[in-house]
């Protein structure tokens, strides 16, 4: 019989914070995959599981997505992979890729799912819980409330005009990867009249070295940073 190819969201950091439904899933699959930038780079998402999921009997394989600034040294890469996984699928194996936080924010999950879903295979996503979903828990501050709506916008060059509309029209605003542009965003929210005392840094929740306070300018904050703007305090 044909597998079937799931994505697992395995929540930020803290095993505890996987659901029941990840686990069982990946109890049951012979395969457990995970994307990589880099070979050899390793897994914070395997990490995560690694502790309540007994991988020594399953077949663990790496998916490399290269960032190559060659469009056909990506496009190889990303076809060789998805042939890997019909390969694997074909051979009945059931996979489950996992992701952090949740598989339908910001992950590399969701474009294999439809290529995978139009070759003509079964595919699942079991949610997880998202990275700002936690960070916000141990700032101990809601998300929105009442009538408030939330924006959730990622730093990027080409889209600094996203992120001024979101801290002008949105009560709350999550910035994810926000590691290299914390001194930037405190200067954006400042020139829109925002205080930054209403930003609270959440970075590397779940995992070692965990940050959550105010916007500290003077310190290097990694990959795993996400900000939580709330304008009404
Ligand atoms: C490619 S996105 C993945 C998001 C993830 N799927 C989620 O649901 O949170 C990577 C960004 O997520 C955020 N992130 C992921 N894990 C985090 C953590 N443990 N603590 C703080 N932010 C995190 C950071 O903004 C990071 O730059």
């Amino acid at each position: 019989m044909t597998g079937k190819l799931y994505g697992i969201g395995v929540g930020p950091g803290e095993t505890g914070l996987m659901t029941l439904k990840a686990k069982e899933v990946l109890d049951k699959c012979g395969v457990i995959a995970y994307p990589v930038k880099k070979v050899g780079e390793g897994s914070v998402a395997l990490d995560i599981i690694s502790p309540v999921v007994d991988i020594s009997e399953k077949s663990i394989e790496e998916f490399l997505f290269s960032m190559d600034p060659d469009d056909s040294v990506r496009e190889k890469c990303r076809k060789d992979n998805l042939d890997k996984m019909c390969r694997l699928l074909d051979n009945g194996e059931d996979i489950a890729m996992v992701t952090l936080g949740d598989v339908g924010v910001y992950s590399t999950y969701m474009y294999i799912d439809s290529e995978i879903r139009a070759r003509g295979y079964e595919t699942e996503v079991i949610p997880g819980i998202p990275s700002f979903c936690h960070g916000a828990a141990l700032a101990g501050v809601p998300l929105m409330i009442g009538n408030e709506g939330l924006a959730v916008v990622p730093v990027a060059k080409e889209n600094s005009k996203l992120l001024e509309a979101a801290l002008e029209s949105f009560d709350n605003v999550v910035v994810m990867k926000a590691f290299k542009s914390i001194r930037m965003l405190a200067e954006m929210m400042e020139s829109k009249g925002i205080p930054v005392e209403r930003a609270t840094v959440v970075s590397n929740v779940g995992m070692e070295g965990e940050y959550v306070g105010p916007m500290d300018l003077d310190r290097e904050y990694g990959y795993f940073t996400t900000v939580i703007i709330k304008k009404k305090g």
